[in-house]
């Protein structure tokens, strides 16, 4: 019932937004992927349509329900999360890139499942398309908000990367309180500096993520 009393301050924007975790094939049972529960993610989806946005939701794997009023696709690699992203992205009035994006794809990927025997195997990775960066390097991106998952050096790393891929909007989280967790604390870097966002159950931190880009967003679009 709580979902029908937040404001409305998305009404009618299409948001797209990524969550989950990439998976790169080794071969035909293994792969590589990043530790990511989707629950960011998801919540971001849920508090956006609460706040009347139209939700385009795409979703690496997870075992999470689909939240109410979101349009999902499923996408297993980096490079499929690409290709839907290109997909959806010319219509969007905002990107949400929560998705922990794998920053390697396994270049000698067997059909066959590999059988194992005495010796080292070497895996050899080429990195993927920064799918954020390749958006809001658009010419007309849409408004784009970026996560950064550390380990240290929270705020240094995070600005560094709101600069390097030009985002009006970035949420910086540590990995150690955020991953797996029910709960999150974020800390929003804009151009006007720094905001934290006390740790809350993820759903209450994706409302407030979602009243401040909405505040962001009118500003940029009178
Ligand atoms: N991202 C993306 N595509 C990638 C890698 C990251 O869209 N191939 C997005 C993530 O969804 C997140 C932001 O970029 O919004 C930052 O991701 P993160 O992994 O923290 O940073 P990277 O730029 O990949 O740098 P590094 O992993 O070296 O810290
Ligand atoms: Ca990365």
């Amino acid at each position: 019932l709580e979902a029908f009393f937040q404001p409305r301050v998305l009404e009618g924007r299409k948001v797209l937004i990524t969550a989950g975790a990439t998976f790169e094939r080794i071969d035909a049972v293994r792969g590589i992927t990043n530790t990511s529960s989707g629950k960011m993610g998801f919540a971001i989806a849920r508090a956006a349509w609460e706040a009347g946005a139209e939700v385009t939701l795409v979703a690496g794997e997870t075992a999470l329900p689909t939240p109410p009023g979101s349009r999902r696709i499923d996408v297993k690699s980096a490079q499929d999360m690409l290709s839907a992203v290109n997909a959806e992205i010319d219509t969007q009035d905002i990107f949400i890139s929560v998705a922990a994006v794998a920053d390697y794809y396994v270049l000698n990927q067997s059909e066959q499942k590999i059988k194992k025997d005495a010796h080292i195997l070497t895996l050899e990775l080429a990195p993927n398309p920064d799918i954020l960066a390749s958006v809001a390097c658009r010419p007309r991106p849409p408004f784009c908000v970026g996560f950064a998952a550390e380990s240290e050096n929270l705020i240094e790393y995070a600005q560094a990367k709101r600069k390097r891929k030009q985002l009006p909007l970035l949420a910086a989280n540590l990995v150690q309180s955020a991953m797996g967790a029910e709960d999150n604390e974020l800390i929003l870097l804009d151009d006007a500096g720094e905001h934290k966002l006390p740790r809350a159950p993820k759903l209450d931190v994706a409302r407030q993520l979602v009243t401040h880009l909405a505040r962001l967003y009118d500003a940029d679009h009178p």
